[in-house]
């Protein structure tokens, strides 16, 4: 199946005449045009082209709006670009990575492994995905807008200023279907953020509080930066609402430790940021529905524990617990690698330090890494690499120390909790 989709993409290159070092640039054919460019060829046909906007090519099928289909083209696990926006994946040759922003179909579960047998289904998502001429409102917006959403309406396929391609005008499809209608302009619409170890194992770091403008765009009673927010009723479109407040430092969060803290912020001041409580695609997190009419609105964690991860109320004395374990295969023939799922928000440090495990059985003699998925931050789940091979159908033991590893509470894994016993595949 993934030899299938290497040779697809390569066959996708060579008809679009995508040279190597385009793709080592992250930005693609997104920008940075010279006055003899060839990238507008790569999309656009001028008298013969097959798809709407002039494309070149013809769209994958689907029932989703032309934009869609024209962004996964390339974004897809079949697609030339390193980015698999339908699955939340980052494709190095070799491994998949979970991206930054998540998945609009899947997100992974495990990290580093070429099949797709740990794939998740997203709980909720930015609807970009839905049929031509499909209008939606903004929660939070104006309630006089309804447009299509689309991946055009936050990212130009010609490039921006920024790392992502991120619309310093946010420009949607009007309520007509007819024209292009300017909902805001982002104050400062250079978001600068930083991608490291791109197009890999990569993260991002946010340089300033600019995402908010920018998410704070479409959904502009929410963009809420005055201290004390929570206790004034504010709002352009809704009034009578109080919010919590954005552009602050966590830190500054009642009950916050930064041992435990494991959100993303903006860098160096630590700011609280749209994107540390939710991914900008969608979310595989899960919350409980009668709980919750709105569902996982793209949240980081599941059901509060953003909420937690800062504010540490009165939190459970219950230990976390392996819950299960398992022999995980990175390819047909590896026979070194487990994965450990805990009941908890597991703490990184304690849980990324091989030392902490210990394992037994046939042809295995230790543990020579552990990763927490997916990035190392914000899993549940431990990847480990062992020393040695373990043998189909043999019985091994995991067992996890007690008085290092911890979860985000600051509890240390529980003694009846912390063995598993799995026969390997
Ligand atoms: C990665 C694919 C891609 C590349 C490369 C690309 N385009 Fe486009 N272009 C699109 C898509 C998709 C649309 C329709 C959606 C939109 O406008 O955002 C579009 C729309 C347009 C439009 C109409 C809307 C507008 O912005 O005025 C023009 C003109 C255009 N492209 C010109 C170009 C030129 C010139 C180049 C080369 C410098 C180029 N494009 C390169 C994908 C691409
Ligand atoms: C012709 C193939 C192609 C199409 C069509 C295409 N992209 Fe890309 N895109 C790429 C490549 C190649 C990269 C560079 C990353 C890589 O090496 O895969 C990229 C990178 C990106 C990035 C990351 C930019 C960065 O600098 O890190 C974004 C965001 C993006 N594309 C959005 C879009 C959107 C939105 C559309 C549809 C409007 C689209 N792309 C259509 C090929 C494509
Ligand atoms: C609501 C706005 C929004 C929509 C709609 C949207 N994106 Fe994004 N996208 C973002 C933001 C914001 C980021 C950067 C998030 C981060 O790094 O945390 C991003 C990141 C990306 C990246 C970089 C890799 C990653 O996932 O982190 C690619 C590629 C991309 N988007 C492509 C797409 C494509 C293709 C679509 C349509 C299928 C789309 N986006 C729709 C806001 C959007
Ligand atoms: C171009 C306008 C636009 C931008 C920019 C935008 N959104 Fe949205 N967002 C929408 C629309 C429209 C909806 C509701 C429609 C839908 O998803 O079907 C929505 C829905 C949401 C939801 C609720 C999803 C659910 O499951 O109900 C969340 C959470 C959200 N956005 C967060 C963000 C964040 C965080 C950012 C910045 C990274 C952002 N939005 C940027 C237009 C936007
Ligand atoms: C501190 C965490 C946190 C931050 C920061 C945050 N949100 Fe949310 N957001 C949530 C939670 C939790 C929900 C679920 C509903 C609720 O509790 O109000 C939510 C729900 C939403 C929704 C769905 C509609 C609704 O109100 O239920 C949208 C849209 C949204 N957020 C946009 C944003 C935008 C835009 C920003 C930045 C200006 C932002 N959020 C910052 C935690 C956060
Ligand atoms: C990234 C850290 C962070 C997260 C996550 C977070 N908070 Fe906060 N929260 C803060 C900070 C910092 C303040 C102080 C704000 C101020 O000074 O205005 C605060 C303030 C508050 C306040 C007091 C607001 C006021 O103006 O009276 C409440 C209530 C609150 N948070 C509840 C929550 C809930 C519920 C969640 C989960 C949806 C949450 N917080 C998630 C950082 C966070």
């Amino acid at each position: 199946m993934k030899k299938i989709a290497l040779i697809f993409s390569l066959a996708v290159l060579l008809v679009l005449g995508l040279s190597t070092a385009a793709l080592a640039a992250t930005n693609g054919p997104h920008g940075g045009f010279t006055t003899n460019t060839a990238s507008c060829a790569q999309c656009h046909k001028t008298h013969t082209a097959q798809s709407s906007h002039l494309i070149l090519f013809a769209l994958v099928s689907g029932s989703q709006n032309d934009i869609y289909r024209t962004c996964t083209y390339c974004h897809s696990s079949t697609g030339s670009s390193h980015y698999d926006e339908v699955d939340g994946e980052i494709k190095d040759g070799s491994n998949l990575w979970a991206t930054s922003a998540g998945g609009f179909q899947s997100m992974p579960t495990v990290e580093g492994a070429t099949s797709y047998t740990t794939m998740a289904t997203v709980s909720s998502k930015h609807n970009a995905d839905q049929a031509n001429n499909t209008l939606v409102a903004i929660p939070g917006g104006s309630s006089a807008l309804k447009f299509e959403l689309r991946c055009d309406s936050c990212h130009d396929p010609h490039g921006t200023q920024n790392a992502r391609q991120l619309v310093p005008t946010v420009t949607v499809w009007n309520t007509l279907g007819t024209a292009y209608n300017t909902v805001s302009t982002i104050p400062n619409g250079a978001i600068s953020m930083t991608v490291n170890n791109p197009t890999t194992n990569e993260t991002i770091t946010y340089n300033d509080d600019h995402i908010n403008d920018f998410c704070g765009a479409c959904h502009t009673d929410y963009l809420q930066t005055a201290v004390n927010s929570g206790s004034t009723q504010s709002g352009t479109y809704t009034s009578g609402l109080y919010r919590h407040r954005v552009g602050m430092a966590a830190a500054g969060a009642s009950g916050y430790n930064a041992a435990y803290f494991a959100l993303p912020t903006s860098s160096p001041a630590g700011d609280v940021l749209c994107v540390t409580c939710h991914y900008a695609h969608g979310t595989t997190a899960a919350v409980s529905s009668t709980t919750y009419a709105n569902g996982s609105t793209l949240l980081r964690m599941d059901e509060r524990g953003v909420c937690q991860d800062c504010h540490r109320k009165t939190f459970s004395t219950s230990q976390p617990a392996v819950v299960a374990a398992s022999s995980y295969q990175v390819s047909a023939t590896d026979k070194n690698h487990v994965v450990l799922a805990f009941n908890s928000y597991m703490e990184k440090v304690s849980a990324q330090t091989a030392g902490n495990y210990t394992v037994t059985g046939t042809g295995v003699t230790g543990v020579s890494s552990a990763q927490l998925q997916p990035n190392g931050v914000l899993g549940k789940t431990v990847l480990l690499t062992l020393n040695g091979s373990l043998t189909t159908g043999s019985s091994y033991t995991i067992t996890v120390n007690t008085t290092t590893v911890k979860d985000l509470n600051g509890l240390a894994v529980s003694s009846t909790g912390n063995t598993f016993t799995f026969s390997s595949k």
